[in-house]
């Protein structure tokens, strides 16, 4: 099949990231059809059998995704996560179609002092990152044609991220206590999905890291989101340990994308201007 030809199967198309994904596939005129729940279930391997009929290309942003929830439903968590993207690479690997499946930084316990390469050895904190860590051995050992791209701290407007959770705690109470001790990169789906289109052109195989460019504490993104809605809220910094989840949270999120923007020799954008962009949208 020629490029000309090629058909992009989003699973789970119609999430936070793949609603972007999609968009950008049909800003860039890239033929592509998105499978979801309910009519498709990534678990049931006769969903996967079907459409994988005539593609040639997978792009997995299917995920059970609720941090906190998996602590409770390991099972379905990892049916999702691991199991099924394991069958999928063994079903992609028969028709040598190439896959690029989405991971997270949740592989990683955030204790290195650096931002993390892709070849830190991973060591997930929480069911969902071990689950997410599992469906990326799974993956790999199936030895299908794969490349998974681990991102972190996303926000879209398709999703239910760490911005909407603020600004309906702000509306709610009128002040806001964020932790100032976990670093990373807000990193907008619309990049992330640039991205992803960017690196179909190219299907290398292997773990890439991207996140928009710069660090920031969740703190010192609350204020920069307070700051440029001029909201009147009072914000107050604390840790990670006074504010108690089921799921334990990596405090150091940073990647090193040296790796993926030598792949597609493209420099990336600080994460201010596509925060600033997506507020201006809500
Ligand atoms: N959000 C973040 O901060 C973040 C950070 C790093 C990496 N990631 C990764 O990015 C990817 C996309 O996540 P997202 O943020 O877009 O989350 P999302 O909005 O929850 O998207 C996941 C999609 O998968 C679907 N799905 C769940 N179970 C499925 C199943 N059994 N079969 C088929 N589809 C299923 C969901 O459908 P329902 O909504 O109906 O359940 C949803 O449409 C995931 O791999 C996630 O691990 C996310």
């Amino acid at each position: 099949m020629s490029e000309a030809d090629e058909k992009i199967v989003i699973l789970g198309g119609r999430g936070m990231l793949g609603t972007d994904l999609a968009n950008e596939c049909e800003t860039r005129g890239i033929d592509f059809e998105i499978f979801d729940l309910p009519d498709f279930d990534i678990t049931n391997e006769e969903h996967l059998r079907s459409i994988l009929k005539d593609t040639c290309t997978v792009i997995n942003c299917a995920a059970y995704t609720n941090v906190e929830k998996a602590e409770s439903e390991p099972e379905l968590a990892y049916k999702i996560n691991a199991e099924a993207v394991g069958r999928l690479g063994i079903l992609v690997r028969k028709k040598d179609i190439w896959v690029l499946h989405v991971s997270t930084d949740f592989v990683f316990d955030g204790t290195n002092d650096r931002p993390y390469l892709e070849t830190d050895p991973p060591n997930p904190i929480n069911l969902y990152g071990r689950t997410k860590l599992a469906g990326e051995k799974l993956l790999i050992e199936s030895r299908c044609r794969c490349c998974i791209i681990r991102f972190e701290w996303t926000y879209g407007l398709n999703g239910n991220n760490f911005i909407r959770k603020l600004l309906a705690k702000a509306k709610q109470q009128g002040k806001l206590k964020v932790v100032d001790d976990q670093i990373g990169s807000p990193t907008a789906t619309t990049e992330a999905a640039k991205v992803i289109c960017d690196v179909v052109g190219k299907k290398p195989k292997g773990v890439f890291h991207y996140a928009s460019d710069g660090y920031v504490s969740r703190f010192g993104m609350a204020g920069f989101i307070v700051e440029k809605l001029g909201m009147s809220v009072e914000l107050e910094s604390c840790k990670t340990g006074d504010f108690p989840t089921v799921a334990a949270r990596p405090l150091n999120s940073r990647f090193n994308c040296g790796k993926i923007k030598k792949l597609l020799s493209q420099i990336i954008k600080p994460w201010q201007k596509p925060l600033e962009d997506f507020l201006g949208q809500l």
